[in-house]
């Protein structure tokens, strides 16, 4: 596996790559992340994997701060597995000019955590547009983990970088049903069984949930009982309505975004 820096460097190597697979990263690298890079490399002919703590999508700066850094760590687990090239930019190349004001994004981008993280979707897309442009991938891999993320990127990437696809993946969850995550890292023992009893909480209820049996204040009630202060948003919604053009069949997800003691959760089931 090559390590680059240098936006040259990477644009040399991905030149002539036809079928090039791409999976970015914020690193803190857990299974949900080989899943992804997994697939590319049984789909692709070359993979690239980035890691990149893209500052412009966090709009706290402690959140920022206190993001999971362990990029020996990262080199160790991704030395494993058969990847071209792992590439890890610095701020200054990929925001030479600044960040992009005017990026166009689809209206989904202002619910759930857009709501709660305002600019969060705009970097999102403004850095995984960057990317693009330079990596040229034929195929961009994401996580459902992150559903709304996946949708809004869908729908710009499908507009604006026709030629590449985008793949999505399903969650990966650990043994006790929270979904691998590199906030995860952050959790001590007690708190991951907290948000193991949430995830059963709402994986079990989910039905009661989409029959209004019993009410997301009930669900709310309950969370909060568990020692949960902070919840963003507990929402139900239909996912082939999400962005247009809807689709005639209805599945809903939950959708869930809280925090325990200092650290945001989110999980969609
Ligand atoms: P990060 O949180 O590092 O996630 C990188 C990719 O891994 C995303 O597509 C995410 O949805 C996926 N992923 C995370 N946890 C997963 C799990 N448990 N199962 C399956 N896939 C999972 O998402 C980002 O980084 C950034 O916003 C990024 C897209 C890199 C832009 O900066």
């Amino acid at each position: 596996m090559k390590i680059i820096s240098q936006k040259i460097k990477i644009k040399e190597f991905v030149q002539n790559k036809k079928k090039l697979g791409f999976v970015p990263t914020m690193g803190g690298i857990h299974d949900g992340h080989i899943s992804l890079i997994k697939r590319s490399i049984r789909e692709c002919d070359n993979t690239v994997v980035s890691i990149f703590v893209n500052k412009q999508q966090f709009n706290n700066k402690n959140d920022f701060a206190r993001y999971p850094r362990n990029i020996k760590n990262d080199i160790k687990r991704l030395n494993k597995l058969k990847i071209d090239m792992l590439y890890l930019p610095r701020h200054k190349e990929i925001y030479i000019k600044g960040y992009n004001k005017n990026i166009k994004i689809n209206p989904f981008r202002k619910k759930l955590c857009g709501k709660f993280r305002p600019g969060h979707f705009e970097g999102v897309v403004d850095v995984v547009d960057r990317f693009i442009k330079i990596i040229n991938p034929m195929r961009v891999y994401f996580g459902e983990k992150d559903f709304q993320q996946l949708k809004i990127l869908e729908d710009f990437i499908k507009k604006n970088h026709p030629k590449c696809r985008v793949v999505s993946c399903k969650t990966l969850r650990e043994k006790n049903g929270v979904p691998f995550s590199s906030r995860n890292f952050l959790l001590n023992c007690g708190e991951r069984k907290v948000a193991s009893k949430i995830f059963k909480l709402i994986k079990n209820s989910k039905k009661k949930l989409i029959l209004k049996v019993i009410s997301i204040k009930k669900i709310k009630n309950i969370i909060s009982a568990l020692g949960v202060k902070k919840i963003d948003y507990i929402k139900i919604l239909d996912i082939n309505k999400i962005i247009k053009p809807h689709q005639k069949k209805n599945k809903y997800k939950i959708f869930l975004a809280y925090y325990i003691g200092k650290t945001r959760l989110i999980d969609n089931i």
